[in-house]
């Protein structure tokens, strides 16, 4: 079934619950209440009588006669109500309206018996049982009547009883007519109802039709979609919850085809990092199968065939390396030592490739011990990384390499900073990715091709549980910032997250 229409019905079962029983409780209240109303009538009217009907001796007070004498004009007066009197004396005989001769009228025992309790009785007589009242049995009218039975009493003792009852077809005319009004007002709520569930069943099936609407854009790689809400119910929070993955999903698909992107740039650039060592040893050894390079140059191509294949192997074992790290097949042989010693170390032997350069390469660090917690030879491969890098994309510039404590953090703090070519937001964004070099035409600097140097340092200084910052302005120049923390302080590796 349609979801409009199961809304519709779910509304209209509702409300024609609801209405049901407003309908029965009103109903049957107002009966009753219609009922003891006539009731009530009944018995003051009985009551009024007692002293219309009963004749009593001025002197003794003793009842010498009961007549009806006064009660037909009671009767005519009450005649729009339809109020009859019969009036049975002590020995339960009927006085009014007098029987037809030689007819004795009485009242049930029964009943007799309850009145001479000072009960009185309230009763509802059907024209076809006459019940043993006298009254309907002489009238032969073909009329339900509702009836009091009172008695009156003197001295204790049970003198007359009066029967007054009323045409009951006016009393039902009455709850009849409310009736009518009730059954119209349903009528009404009901239509009411089917059109206002109908509005609002068709107002929940369009915001649901808005959001397939836009799942299918989604689907359909889309993903300008937005959808408002006005954060009033679920149906906004699934708006909402489709918006923030709609997000998402841009978000995932911008990286997939970025991802993407890279993968086809790297498979260009391995190709031609692999193509050029091996065409050149591919040149070489057929010239010398073929003899075609003299006899003094031969020790030269040699060597240049060396050189071609050491920059293979050091592409693959770069590789290899990363892959060791990222998988976290490293492990780390981390102690405390005195950074100043490797630094030292590293910028010796860099002076010369920054000479190369014409840069002026210098260390800072404190006079006394400059304590850091690391794995001492992973320590020298990341340092040695980001000088190399700084050398590679500095020409007549400077680099100054600073080292110093954070006790406040418990770190020690290293800052390799050079006033090169720089780079531009998206060049930073991607230099942590493998094989990637900001400007491809970089890479046939002196040092440095694979593009796996950054992410290699990236890798390791994560598994130490350290920071790693980069700064960096076009024709300006970078600044790469390596924090260590000390033992116990270190950031919580998340080995499950290997980065691709
Ligand atoms: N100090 C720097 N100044 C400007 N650009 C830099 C600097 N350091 C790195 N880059 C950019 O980041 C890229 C990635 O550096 P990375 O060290 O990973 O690769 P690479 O130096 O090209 O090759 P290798 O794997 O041999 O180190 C570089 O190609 C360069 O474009
Ligand atoms: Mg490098």
């Amino acid at each position: 079934m349609k979801l409009i229409y199961q809304n519709m019905l779910s509304f209209l079962i509702v409300i024609l619950t609801t209405l049901g029983i407003i309908l029965y409780s009103v109903t049957s209240t107002s009966t009753t209440s219609e009922y003891n109303r006539t009731y009530k009538d009944l018995e003051s009217y009985a009551g009024n009588l007692e002293k219309i009907a009963l004749k009593t001796d001025s002197k003794t007070g003793q009842i010498h006669n009961i007549t009806g004498d006064n009660i037909k004009t009671v009767e005519q007066v009450l005649s729009d109500k339809n109020v009859q009197f019969a009036i049975f004396d002590y020995q339960n005989d009927q006085v009014y309206p007098t029987p037809p001769t030689n007819v004795k009228l009485h009242l049930k025992q029964s009943y007799w018996n309850k009145l001479k309790q000072g009960k009185t009785i309230r009763n509802i007589q059907k024209p076809e049982s006459s019940e043993g009242n006298p009254r309907l049995s002489n009238k032969k009218d073909n009329l339900s009547y509702v009836y009091v039975l009172t008695p009156w009493f003197q001295n204790g003792k049970l003198i007359a009883a009066v029967w007054a009852g009323s045409d009951v077809s006016q009393l039902q005319t009455n709850i009849g007519e409310l009736n009518k009004r009730l059954y119209f007002a349903l009528l009404i709520s009901l239509l009411a109802a089917i059109i206002l569930s109908f509005l609002l069943s068709r107002y929940q099936v369009n915001r649901i039709n808005r959001l397939r609407g836009a799942t299918r854009r989604v689907a359909n790689n889309d993903f300008s979609v937005h959808i408002e809400s006005k954060n009033t119910d679920e149906l906004d929070d699934l708006a909402n919850d489709f918006n923030t993955m709609v997000k998402s999903l841009e978000a995932s698909d911008k990286e997939i085809k970025r991802q993407e992107q890279r993968r086809k740039e790297f498979m260009a650039d391995a190709s031609h990092e692999m193509r050029t060592p091996l065409t050149t040893i591919n040149g070489l050894l057929e010239g010398l199968a073929y003899d075609a390079i003299p006899e003094e140059s031969k020790g030269q191509s040699i060597q240049l065939m060396r050189n071609e294949t050491n920059r293979l192997i050091r592409l693959v074992n770069e590789n290899l390396d990363y892959e060791k790290i990222r998988t976290n097949q490293i492990t780390l042989a981390k102690r405390v030592f005195d950074a100043n010693t490797p630094l030292k170390d590293i910028v010796s032997q860099l002076q010369k490739k920054a000479a190369e350069s014409k840069d002026k390469l210098t260390l800072e660090t404190p006079e006394d011990e400059l304590e850091t917690y690391a794995d001492y030879d992973r320590f020298v491969q990341v340092m040695f990384n980001i000088m190399q890098n700084s050398i590679q994309f500095t020409d007549n510039g400077e680099i100054t390499v600073t080292g110093y404590r954070a006790d406040d953090r418990h770190a020690s703090i290293f800052k390799i900073q050079d006033t090169g070519i720089g780079m531009s937001e998206e060049q930073v964004k991607n230099i942590w990715d493998r094989y990637y070099k900001a400007d491809p035409s970089r890479k046939n600097r002196k040092y440095g091709e694979s593009g796996l140097g950054l992410s290699i340092v990236h890798q390791l200084i994560e598994n130490h549980g350290g920071e790693i910052h980069v700064k960096s302005k076009l024709h300006e120049g970078t600044t790469f910032t390596v924090t260590l923390f000390d033992e116990g302080y270190e950031h919580k590796v998340d080995t499950d997250k290997a980065p691709d």
